[in-house]
């Protein structure tokens, strides 16, 4: 493909070559090419279920868009998903587009397309209308969302902390591993829950009821950023999820639901994929319960907690403690349509991000 090297002045971008051309639709509209283009060009195989569930399934009053970047030839070059999600953002509930399914063919790669892409997608009259938008990127999209004018919303950080190593064949090493076994899973006891507090586990197949409505409403959140965790979200991304499994371990303080965590099996490990806790007891006890969970599991090894940090959620803070900071990190971007007009969402404390805010 030629590139004509002219630049966008406004933008600082290489100008789009003249045989492209860059188009938003509605999902409804494109929803078989979505899965085609999606399934040609990253390394897994969707179901139309999976890609349904995701763009039509989330509960939104807004609908979800498209862009597409196509060669007058009639190749398609480039595709994104923006898919509305109501985020509580400072004082108000908002609708968010949030992105994902970003896609450029192999041999058009590094020439500007995604950048191109996302700043006419996020140009559009329809998502310009929206509140702003959200995405958790992978390392290669980062660069072309930050030059399309996405910019810092909170840096994720991956910890772990170890329930015990994983069982080998006898010998002294083995003998060896045993005893740092042994020594890991005393160090890692779980700890009892703060006085009044209970918890419930729910495996697999999950019910959010309307506790977690009240629970949602209850949480003080004024002055943050938080996507809606209301009981219809929560079935959504983790009842009705097509591929995916989770448990469910809930908080009771004073006979009330004060918190809770979703979590998932990776081999030996539990991933802790979201939570929340209405004070910093509700946090204690949702570490606690969440912890004593992986560790009533059989050949669990450790526990991972992926969210941004710092964080107003003291159950950020509680799942902090004893676990291991992993080198890797990784960022998630936001972009306004709007002025943020007390400057609270430039700082990242205000956010909670867990993997329950990935677009799946
Ligand atoms: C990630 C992906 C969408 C990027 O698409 P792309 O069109 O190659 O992206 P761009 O060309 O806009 O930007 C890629 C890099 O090329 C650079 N670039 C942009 N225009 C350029 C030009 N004319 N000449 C040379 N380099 C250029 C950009 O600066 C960017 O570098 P950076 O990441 O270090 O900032 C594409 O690689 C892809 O489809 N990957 C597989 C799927 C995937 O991982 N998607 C992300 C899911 S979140």
């Amino acid at each position: 493909m030629a590139d004509s090297g002219a630049r966008d002045l406004a933008s600082g971008l290489p100008a789009p070559a003249p045989e492209l051309s860059i188009r938003v639709e509605p999902y409804a509209e494109c929803s078989t090419r979505v899965l085609e283009f999606r399934n040609q060009n990253r390394g897994t195989s969707l179901s139309a279920r999976y890609v349904d569930w995701r763009y039509r399934g989330r509960p939104c009053q807004e609908s979800a868009l498209v862009v597409w970047v196509n060669h007058a030839d009639g190749r398609t070059l480039g595709s994104a998903g923006l898919i509305p999600h109501d985020f509580h953002v400072l004082d108000a509930v908002r609708p968010i587009g949030v992105v994902g399914d970003i896609s450029v063919v192999a041999e058009a790669r590094g020439m500007g397309i995604a950048s191109r892409m996302l700043t006419f997608l996020a140009e559009d009259a329809r998502v310009r209308a929206l509140g702003g938008t959200f995405v958790l990127p992978n390392a290669g999209a980062t660069g072309p969302l930050l030059a399309a004018g996405w910019v810092n919303a909170a840096t994720i950080r991956r910890r772990m902390r170890p329930l015990g190593v994983a069982s080998a064949g006898g010998g002294g090493r083995g003998a060896l591993r045993a005893l740092v076994h042994r020594a890991l899973r005393f160090a890692a006891r779980p700890a009892p829950l703060p006085p009044g507090s209970t918890c419930r586990i729910q495996k697999q197949q999950l019910r959010f009821d309307d506790r977690f409505d009240a629970l949602w409403s209850r949480l003080p959140k004024t002055g943050r950023v938080i996507a809606v965790r209301n009981a219809a979200y929560l079935a959504w991304r983790f009842a009705d999820h097509p591929l995916m499994k989770f448990d469910l371990v809930e908080v009771d303080t004073a006979g009330q639901l004060s918190g809770y965590a979703v979590l998932s099996r990776h081999g030996t490990t539990v991933a802790v994929d979201d939570f929340v806790a209405i004070d910093s007891t509700a946090a204690k006890a949702v570490a606690s319960a969440a912890l004593a969970h992986a560790y009533s599991q059989q050949e669990v090894t450790g526990v991972q907690s992926r969210h941004c940090e710092p964080t107003w959620m003291p159950a950020g803070w509680s799942l902090k403690r004893g676990f291991v900071a992993r080198p890797d990190e990784s960022r998630a971007l936001w972009r306004a349509t709007g002025a943020d007009p007390s400057g609270a969402m430039a700082d990242p404390a205000n956010w909670l991000v867990t993997p329950g805010d990935k677009d799946v």
